[in-house]
């Protein structure tokens, strides 16, 4: 037996959720109606939080990533190439980078990075584009963001072919996302699509709520749930929403993607809901050897004992991300989409 506020955690199983069973310091009782908080005195196990391990479930897909590359290459075909452009020194984007190239070379792809400084001019950076796109030995573009302030980022998306664009922020292609056509899909809202599928979680008539409208996570996040068969209710929630908590707590599924650390409190979360934690921010922590740790945009420790599932951060949504552009390369590399 073990203590209040003492966790056991059972071993993760291959689907990458692990049913958590524990000692909470405080419990939950619901009704029909209403949730009442009271302090437990006596310490009854009660189920907790799934954890939706973001780490086993992207090696599963890298992994499904490398046995189609292997047979591309047995069959004779070349490795998938992907082009990844850095324009200046942001140290977050280098990393995120350099960890894109990593995976590249990890299932078997060949991934490099084209680096420039800031002062390089949105004209060079547009015939760049234009070189890569007429390359046949590049399958994949991407142009990591943000650019320095004197190129304009729409203009350089539009230059991108479609056909290499594995960030799917294309225009042509954010419209086949829209209308439901196969085409690429962004990185992230297709990860957390992964998460949601392979760890079980329905998603028919569920209410989904979106927090957050940015054309990388949160506009796409709402056409992938709303799309036929995956069949969500919607609701995307923005800085004017009225009354955000009484939003969110209708929510079966909550994605936070908003950029603000622990936003979500457990006011925000109806118990049993499933939470996915988009966000990645610094919290200073001076006992850290950096001086800050990295949180999502939820409050775990407050959330956890309330919702059904949950991604942790780090370690949830940010491994599907890389997870699904190295499939966004396959695919623009065999130019079928499934
Ligand atoms: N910067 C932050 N996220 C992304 C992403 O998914 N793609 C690109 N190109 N830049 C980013």
């Amino acid at each position: 037996m073990g203590r209040r506020g003492e966790w056991r955690e059972a071993a993760p199983n291959a689907a990458g959720t692990a049913k958590r069973t524990g000692f909470p310091i405080l419990f939950w009782e619901h009704d029909a109606h209403a949730s009442i908080r009271a302090e437990r005195t006596d310490p009854v196990e009660v189920p907790v939080a799934t954890l939706i391990d973001g780490k086993i479930i992207s090696a599963a897909v890298r992994a499904e990533v490398a046995a189609s590359v292997a047979r591309l290459k047995a069959s004779g075909r070349r490795t998938p190439v992907l082009r990844v452009v850095l324009v200046g020194d942001d140290p977050a984007s280098a990393s995120y980078v350099r960890g894109k190239n990593r995976a590249c070379h990890e299932v078997g792809m060949d991934g490099e990075t084209l680096a420039f400084d800031a002062g390089l001019s949105e004209a060079d950076l547009l015939a760049l584009i234009a070189r890569l796109n007429a390359d046949p030995g590049v399958d994949g573009i991407l142009v990591q963001l943000p650019l320095p302030a004197h190129i304009d980022e729409k203009k350089i998306l539009r230059a991108i072919s479609p056909a290499k664009d594995v960030d799917c922020f294309h225009p042509e292609n954010v419209g086949h996302l829209v209308t439901g056509e196969a085409g690429f899909r962004p990185a992230t809202p297709a990860g957390i699509m992964e998460l949601l599928s392979r760890s079980g979680i329905p998603t028919r008539g569920a209410r989904a709520v979106v927090l957050g409208r940015s054309n990388i996570v949160g506009k796409p996040m709402a056409n992938l749930l709303v799309q036929k068969g995956v069949d969500a209710t919607v609701t995307v929630c923005h800085s004017r929403t009225r009354d955000l908590p009484s939003v969110t707590r209708e929510a079966d599924i909550l994605i936070a993607a908003i950029g603000v650390a622990h936003f979500v409190t457990a006011d925000m979360v109806k118990p049993g809901a499933t939470v996915i934690d988009v966000g990645i921010n610094r919290l200073d922590d001076p006992s850290h050897e950096r001086g800050y740790r990295l949180v999502g945009d939820v409050d775990f420790a407050a959330v956890e004992p309330i919702a059904g599932a949950i991604t942790p951060v780090p370690g949830g949504v940010g491994p599907m991300t890389i997870a699904m552009l190295l499939k966004n390369t396959l695919y623009a590399c065999t130019g079928s989409f499934d």
